[in-house]
């Protein structure tokens, strides 16, 4: 099973060795040929406002005029279709197992922007065959037509959330001012810390459902400074979202808040994070340090 893991980062790692700029969050590999950004919305903890963000985040990104995919990679509680009420017959399973292409699972939907469905109950990517595995990251790679594409995962550190976190550019990592989402968090930032020492990645913090921007810096200085401290890794702080009770409405309608409501607090928030994650530069800066590293042989 290790291999395997292994396997998929080794050729996760040749492919972002290919990009080596980010222009206004655009990608290009080193011959110059577009690439999709991508980016893993995780967290330590449940239900701390993930899926929200991944599916808001896409409409906001839609709404820059950029082709957006979401994937739903919570292979335990796939619900990214449930958020945006759509019941697509195929999902990725059936990419998993060989039976469907990812072009045929895509799905468009209301919002402009489309998603590939998850497979709720299935969890077991990491006891796929090598077979399996390898078809599945080939069909990964025709998602390459989009400009983003947004993987929501589960919490936590399973080895599936692992790999979707090796093949993306960025990682945002979504927390609570609850201490226990904030340990959580903080442990799911070491994990990815010691997994990958040659951390090619972008790693955003996002503070959600708080009651006011004081109370996130807070929570958001705390992590950063720790991580800095003891795990000499880089976090920024992208944003926070307020606890605002469209959110909510608009989970029970089914519909995205940012669809819903689109001058929502919560609405605010969010295209202001994306807009900060556009002026970002993802993984330039570590992708330099790291091709650097290989050519003088220090890793
Ligand atoms: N900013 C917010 N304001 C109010 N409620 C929120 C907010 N973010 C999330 N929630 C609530 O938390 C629930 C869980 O969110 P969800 O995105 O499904 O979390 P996760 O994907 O991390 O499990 C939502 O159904 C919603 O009711
Ligand atoms: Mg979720």
């Amino acid at each position: 099973m290790e291999d395997q893991a292994e396997k998929l980062r080794e050729i996760m790692r040749q492919k972002s060795e290919g990009s080596n700029s980010h222009i206004a969050g655009t990608s290009y590999n080193r011959k110059g040929k577009y690439r999709p950004r991508i980016i893993t919305v995780t967290s330590g903890k449940g239900g701390v406002g993930k899926t929200n963000i991944a599916v808001n985040m896409a409409l906001a990104y839609a709404r820059t005029g950029k082709k957006v995919v979401v994937m739903d990679a919570d292979l335990g509680l796939a619900n990214v279709n449930v958020m945006l009420r759509m019941t697509p017959r195929y999902n990725l399973y059936h990419v998993i197992r060989r039976q469907k292409t990812m072009k045929e699972i895509i799905t468009e939907t209301d919002y402009g922007i489309s998603i590939v469905a998850g497979a709720s109950g299935f969890s077991k990517i990491a006891n796929l065959s090598e077979e399996e595995r390898q078809y599945f990251i080939e069909e990964l790679e025709t998602l390459s037509n989009a400009d983003t594409i947004i993987i929501d995962t589960s919490a936590g550190v399973s080895s599936n959330v692992l790999d979707f976190i090796a093949a993306a550019d960025d990682a945002v990592i979504v927390t609570t001012p609850e201490p226990t989402a904030i340990t959580d968090a903080y442990g799911i930032i070491k994990i990815i810390a010691t997994e990958y020492d040659d951390l090619n990645l972008g790693l955003q913090l996002v503070v959600n459902r708080v009651k006011g921007s004081g109370d996130a810096k807070k929570v958001a200085d705390r992590m950063i400074t720790i991580a800095g401290q003891f795990l000499n890794l880089k976090v920024d702080y992208l944003g926070f979202i307020y606890d605002d009770p469209i959110v909510s409405q608009a989970v029970l309608k089914q519909k995205p808040f940012l669809a819903e409501d689109p001058r929502c607090k919560a609405s605010i928030c969010i295209q202001h994070i994306v807009g900060k994650l556009e002026k970002s530069e993802g993984r330039k800066s570590a992708g330099f340090s790291s091709m650097l590293k290989r050519l003088f042989g220090r890793s």
